[in-house]
């Protein structure tokens, strides 16, 4: 490691410095996070020789088939966070219910919540995975219910995913820009290589799952054909389209080379509310592209601002870069 390299450790006591009436728990919890998130790499690192590919054989709550790692991660974060002593509760994709402390660990102020394995329709065909996180700040006292988890995004304290890619690399804001983090194997480490990511204001790509398209609603459909249209259209240039079925390797791109990504409202997940889990994907994702000079909306709401009412609500999301989310949102409008 090089003298000037800068370790996820110390960026984290830096950034604690920032919260007003931290302790350390703060640290504590993250390094407890990130430690679950280098098992995680580890195992899906591993693949087929430990035999963790495939399914689990079983449904989460969402209905959608559990694969081993799905369950194994879940397992894993769960483990890392419970005995450290900083938090309340914890809530899960794979869990139906919140998961709380028991009342032999003693009970901590934060509240976590998580999505252990992102994308893992995947991790089968060894392509970019993830693991999805948000903190919330807990109530003082009696233990945390339901209830204290239904805080809009605007209160998460902080939120970060890992990419389990070519490179596993975390993500991390806390409400003061967003920074990336490169795993370095050889010492165990994630090292700051990409310190205060900006997405691009403009950009010519975009995801979207376009098997959906004859469900999608007009201002969707209107924004789509006009970038299919390229040069000869309205929009007078050309764009590139990409779906990796992956939000945290969606994400990440749209970090790192802008774009925007689209899970928008449709007429086959009107019902559920949209197809995204509002509390641990696009509560956690918004406030990092936010923090990145990005923008994230439902098409008709800022995804923040969202007062949640269910832990496995549902959300359309539509973020990335700024003025074609802007242009999104007025499509909408009119
Ligand atoms: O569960 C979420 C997720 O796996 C996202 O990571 C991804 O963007 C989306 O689902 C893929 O959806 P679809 O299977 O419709 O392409």
């Amino acid at each position: 490691m090089r003298d000037d390299q800068i370790t996820i450790t110390h960026f984290i006591i830096e950034e604690q410095r920032r919260i007003p009436g931290a302790t350390g728990d703060f640290t504590s919890l993250l390094n407890d996070i990130v430690t679950a998130c280098k098992v995680i790499s580890n195992m899906v690192n591993k693949g087929a020789l430990i035999g963790v590919l495939g399914s689990a054989g079983s449904d989460n709550v969402q209905g959608e088939v559990q694969k081993k790692l799905d369950i194994i991660s879940n397992e894993v974060f769960i483990n890392a966070n419970l005995r450290g002593g900083h938090l309340g509760a914890m809530a899960s994709e794979e869990m139906d219910e919140i998961f709380p402390i028991p009342a032999s660990v003693p009970r901590g102020k934060y509240l976590l919540l998580f999505d252990p394995l992102d994308g893992s329709s995947n991790i089968d065909v060894n392509v970019s995975v993830g693991t999805i996180f948000s903190i919330l700040r807990g109530p003082d006292g009696a233990a945390p219910g339901l209830d204290a988890f239904m805080q809009p995004g605007t209160k998460q304290i902080c939120a970060g995913y890992a990419v389990y890619g070519p490179s596993t690399m975390m993500v991390l804001t806390t409400g003061h820009g967003t920074n990336g983090f490169t795993l370095d194997q050889d010492i165990g480490e994630f090292i700051l290589t990409h310190p205060d990511l900006r997405i691009p204001e403009e950009t010519g790509e975009f995801a979207i799952n376009a098997s959906n398209m004859r469900f999608w609603e007009p201002p969707v459909r209107r924004w789509v054909d006009e970038c299919l249209a390229g040069t000869e259209g309205p929009r007078g240039k050309d764009f590139n389209m990409r779906w990796i079925a992956s939000m945290v390797a969606e994400v990440h791109r749209i970090l790192t080379r802008g774009g925007v990504f689209l899970y928008p409202l449709d007429s086959k997940n009107r019902e559920k509310g949209g197809r995204l889990r509002l509390m641990y994907e696009a509560n956690p994702m918004s406030f990092i592209i936010e923090q990145a000079g990005g923008m994230s909306s439902t098409g008709r709401q800022r995804i923040m601002d969202i007062e949640p009412t269910a832990l496995h609500q549902r959300v359309p999301v539509i973020l990335g870069s700024k003025r074609e989310v802007e242009r999104l949102i007025s499509y909408h409008e009119a």
